[in-house]
Parts: C-alpha cells; structure tokens; sequence
C-alpha cells in the first residue's frame, strides 16, 4: 500500500468519479432534458460513493489499471442511485429526504421518478458496454463477466429480490395480509440481497477489471459479501441513532414503520457486534488472498464505523 492515508485516498478516487459519472449522464438533444435532469439531480446530490470507490480500491489491490474499472465503478453508482429514488418512492419507503435533498419524486413528481430511475438502470449497462473500449478479447471477456455480475446482483436474485421481501414484511398485501415476520436467516438474507449484492458486485467487477486470478476474486468476493451485509446492518443501527442532517435522509423511520432490521430483531449492542464480526471474517477472506494491508480492508473499518 502506498503512504497516502485513508482520507486522501478516497478525496482523490471521489474527485475521479464525480467526474466520470458527469461525464456519464445522458444529455439533450439525445435525453430529453425534462429525465437528463432528473437523472442528474439526484446522482449529483452528494453519496458517499462507496460502491465505486470499493470498485477502484479492489482494482487497485489486485494490482490492476484502476482506469479499467472506472466504467464499472460508474455503472453500479448509477444502479444504486436507482435503486434509491424507487426505494424512497410513496408505494416503498415513502422518504422526502435523501441525500440532503428533497426526494426526487417530490421535486418531480412520481412517474418521472420512476423514468430517472428506469433510465439510470438502463444507462449503467450501456455504460458498461461501450467502456473500456476493447477489442483485446482478453478485455472484452472481463467487461462480459462484470456485465452479468452487476445485472444478477441488481436484479430479481440481488437487490430488486431484497428489496421485494423487504416490502413484502413492511406492508400487507392486496388482501390485508402481512408476511410473517423475518427469523435470522430471513433477515440475513433479505440483507445481503437488497444491499449486500450490489457492494459485493462493485468489489468483484473492480478485482475483474483490474485482471485478478479466480482465486483471488472468490476471496474479494467473499470479503464483499460480509462488507455489503455489515453495511446495512449499520444502515439499520443509523436509522436508529443517526442525525438527519449527518445521515442526509429521515432517521427513524425504520421502526415507525415496522422494518424488520437488526436492531429491531436482536437490540443495538447486538447488531453492532454482528456488523463487527462480520468486518473481522471480511478480513480472514482477504487475508487468505493476500489482501488484509490493501484499501479494501480499510474501506471495510469505514463501513463498519462510520456515522453516516
Ligand atoms: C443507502 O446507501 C441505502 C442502502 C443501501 C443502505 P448509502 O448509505 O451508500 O447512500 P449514499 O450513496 O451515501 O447516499
Ligand atoms: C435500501 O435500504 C436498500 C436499497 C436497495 C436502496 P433502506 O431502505 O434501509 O435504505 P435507506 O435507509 O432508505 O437509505
Ligand atoms: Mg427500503
Ligand atoms: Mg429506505
Ligand atoms: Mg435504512
């Protein structure tokens, strides 16, 4: 690892992305302005951009270009940032706060909400398409393998199935009924699908891009995976202690509206020990590749202990 510390490292891999997700977004006279800048106000409202960063740093410490990744790093902040405008939509979490902002359907109302976010899902696998340019099929069978990573891992099997279940425990069906409520592994699972495999996606495109072996990347994705489950949990414990304007979103809300979350289901102390453990078998994973002194592992102590 270079000397650079932790918060230089990721000022300078931000700056990068910011510039390549603007970069990115669909402008007139191709995107109609009226969904350019929906897509435009909520992407470039300030996130943490962890899971592009997770994708430059895995680059990065399988000893990759970084610049092979940035594509990827792009794609899944736009998937994320799509899968926030829905998810704070009236018919899921109904949230008027997010980063910072308004929510995107209140300042645009609904359907185009759900155009921004159609477009940005759409967009990032054009996006990972056309970038890098290659023809070098060595290149060319890397960006095809990130392509169906990051689709599985948003889609009906990742987090669009994760956020289902989600909505599935949060309010009843058509007929009055609620699902039962979430044990352990229901609760794990829901998780690891709706945030875990998307994180988990970033890690793993980064260490593909960046020309890792398989064994390597069996253990990143490994560590990810653990990454992306402690993220939520603590997404879980901020709503519960988080400040709004830190959190740049509505804290509370989870338990107002029943959420089955890790405080909810084992209390605080608990859920911040299981986030805990799972930082440490993240760093078994990467250890075994070789990776435990690597930005990946301090990207994994941010996740565990940040406060927003
Ligand atoms: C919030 O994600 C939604 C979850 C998946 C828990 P982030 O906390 O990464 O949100 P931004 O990107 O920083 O706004
Ligand atoms: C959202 O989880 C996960 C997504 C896939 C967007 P939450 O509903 O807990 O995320 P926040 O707290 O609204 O950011
Ligand atoms: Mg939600
Ligand atoms: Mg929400
Ligand atoms: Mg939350």
């Amino acid at each position: 690892m270079s000397s650079q510390g932790f918060s230089e490292y990721l000022q300078a891999r931000r700056a990068e992305i910011e510039a390549a997700l603007a970069a990115a977004l669909p402008a007139p006279p191709g995107c109609p302005a009226i969904v350019a800048d929906a897509m435009r106000y909520s992407v470039t409202a300030g996130g943490k951009r962890l899971r592009p960063v997770l994708c430059l740093a895995s680059a990065d410490a399988v000893g990759g270009d970084r610049a092979l990744a940035m594509p990827a790093a792009c794609a899944v902040e736009l998937i994320h940032t799509y899968s926030l405008i829905h998810d704070d939509l009236p018919a899921m979490d109904n949230d008027t706060m997010r980063r910072g902002r308004p929510t995107l359907h209140v300042v645009a109302g609904e359907g185009m909400a759900i155009l921004a976010g159609d477009g940005l899902l759409t967009e990032a696998f054009a996006l990972l398409a056309r970038a890098p340019a290659a023809t070098d099929p060595a290149l060319v069978a890397r960006k095809l393998r990130v392509v169906g990573l990051v689709a599985t891992a948003a889609g009906p099997v990742g987090m669009v199935g994760g956020q289902a279940i989600d909505l599935a425990c949060s309010a009843p069906d058509a007929a009055g009924h609620s699902a039962p409520p979430l044990d352990a592994d229901g609760i794990r699972i829901m998780h690891s699908k709706k945030t875990g495999a998307l994180i988990r996606a970033s890690a793993v495109a980064g260490a593909i891009m960046g020309g890792a072996g398989d064994g390597t990347i069996v253990q990143v994705d490994a560590a990810a995976a653990e990454l992306g489950l402690a993220f939520q949990i603590v997404d879980d414990i901020l709503d519960v202690e988080g400040v709004s304007a830190h959190l740049g979103k509505t804290p509370g809300k989870d338990a107002a509206a029943g959420k089955p979350t890790y405080p909810a289901l084992y209390g605080l102390d608990v859920a911040r020990r299981m986030a805990a453990e799972c930082l440490e078998r993240a760093e078994r994973a990467l250890r075994a590749a070789d990776l435990a002194e690597s930005r990946l592992m301090e990207i994994g102590r941010w996740i565990v202990h940040r406060s927003n």
